[in-house]
């Protein structure tokens, strides 16, 4: 066979995700910051955050998606390629990728790096890892996206904090969903929201973030259409990032306001998950597309759905995918209901115990978590893992 050959469907084989065993309702930190509940539940749309003890990181919730979907529906056997998207990475010079590679017991012929751009991040692995496919059909690409975002206390930005992480499995004739062969980009130089090295927390212009947001929607939306000679009519559903749920509607109300093909039920499907985990960066945008699958009372066998990628700084993508007859067989919508009732929720106390910054030597206190690892100790600046039993 013809290694480029165009006749390869490749796209997503299968995908899961999780977050943090933990999570604080709102309404808890309206009490506590004196803002009307109404501004946090309706007006940004946010219902609960997922919050994270110190145990709980990047990799640990990493590993839980990427194990849950190995366990269910593949094995490791041709996973050649791993890349582990995120902002807010455990390391600045050594690859989270390389835990994930040991944890998940990769082969040692496997690939591995970590990719950062804003919550970008994971789109751009899932370019690399369909291009890699595309250049070797008999092998997988795994692609990780983990984040905790954490945005200081008392700022406008503290109710849209959350985290949580998404794995999936690019490969050739995909169980779930293939990738279509266009895209629109827009990249755009912007101070909107940055982390320096010297800060934990993000600095961000809210107002000037979510007019960036919609002006890359705008910009990515024509190229797309451009590009691929699809109109507004091609496109049967949406799934957007979601820094929070009410940014979502904004934008696509903004952009596809005169569009037939809007939905808005299957807009609410795709934001059932992030109204109640918050953002989760770089996995946002894929647990949106979790949460529009496992959640619409519908078959959506043969339906294009337009995805739009954003992370600050900025970049927008906004590319299409074409679901396979069956996929619903193959999501993972028991693992993922179980996950989000079994959490549980804490006090504001806990809530602020959570939030400060980790110790940078020592044991570390042990929480319960979502999956069987958790981070044990910060030894002379190295972090060690360790499975419960
Ligand atoms: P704010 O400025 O405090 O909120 O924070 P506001 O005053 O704009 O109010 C928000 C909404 O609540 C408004 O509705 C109010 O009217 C409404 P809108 O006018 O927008 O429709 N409201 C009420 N509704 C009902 N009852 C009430 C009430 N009071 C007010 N009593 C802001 C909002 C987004 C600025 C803040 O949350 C923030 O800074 N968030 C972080 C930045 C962000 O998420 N930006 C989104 C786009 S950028 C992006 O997506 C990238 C990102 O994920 C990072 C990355 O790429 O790495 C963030």
């Amino acid at each position: 066979m013809n290694k480029f050959s165009t006749d390869i469907k490749i796209g997503i084989d299968s995908i899961g995700f999780s977050t943090s065993k933990y999570f604080m309702d709102l309404k808890t930190l309206a009490k506590n910051r004196n803002v009307n509940l109404e501004k946090y539940y309706s007006g940004i749309g946010q219902k609960f955050i997922s919050v994270f003890p110190h145990n709980e990181d990047t990799i640990t919730i990493g590993f839980d998606a990427a194990n849950k979907i190995l366990t269910k529906y593949n094995s490791t056997d041709n996973i050649k390629l791993l890349l582990f998207a995120t902002e807010t990475g455990i390391d600045q010079s050594k690859s989270g990728a390389v835990y994930l590679h040991k944890f998940l017991n990769l082969s040692s012929d496997c690939r591995v790096i970590e990719l950062k751009h804003a919550c970008y991040a994971a789109t751009a692995a899932l370019n690399f890892a369909k291009n890699f496919v595309l250049a070797n059909p008999e092998q997988k690409a795994l692609v990780v996206a983990s984040d905790i975002a954490k945005y200081e206390m008392h700022s406008v930005g503290e109710p849209t904090q959350g985290g949580g992480a998404v794995a999936f499995l690019i490969s050739q004739n995909p169980r779930i969903a293939v990738i279509e062969p266009f895209s629109g980009v827009y990249t755009n130089e912007v101070m909107d929201f940055w982390r320096p090295n010297f800060k934990k927390e993000p600095i961000v212009f809210g107002q000037l973030s979510a007019q960036c947001y919609i002006s890359a929607l705008k910009k990515c939306t024509e190229s797309y259409f451009k590009s691929s000679s699809l109109t507004i009519k091609d496109i049967d559903l949406y799934c957007y990032h979601s820094p929070f749920p009410k940014m979502v509607y904004k934008a696509h109300e903004r952009v596809f306001e005169n569009s037939e093909s809007t939905c808005r039920q299957f807009l609410d499907d795709s934001l059932c998950y992030s109204k109640i985990i918050g953002n989760s960066y770089t996995a946002s945008l894929y647990i949106s597309l979790c949460s529009l699958l496992e959640n619409a009372n519908a078959n959506f066998a043969n339906k294009r759905v337009g995805l739009f990628s954003y992370g600050s700084g900025s970049i927008g993508e906004f590319f299409s995918i074409v679901l396979k007859d069956g996929y619903s067989n193959f999501l993972l919508k028991n693992q993922h209901d179980f996950l989000l009732s079994n959490r549980q929720e804490v006090d504001f106390e806990t809530y602020c115990n959570f939030h400060k910054d980790e110790i940078i030597d020592g044991d570390i206190e042990q929480f319960c978590t979502v999956s069987n690892l958790t981070l044990k100790m910060i030894k002379n600046g190295a972090r060690v893992y360790e499975f419960i039993k």
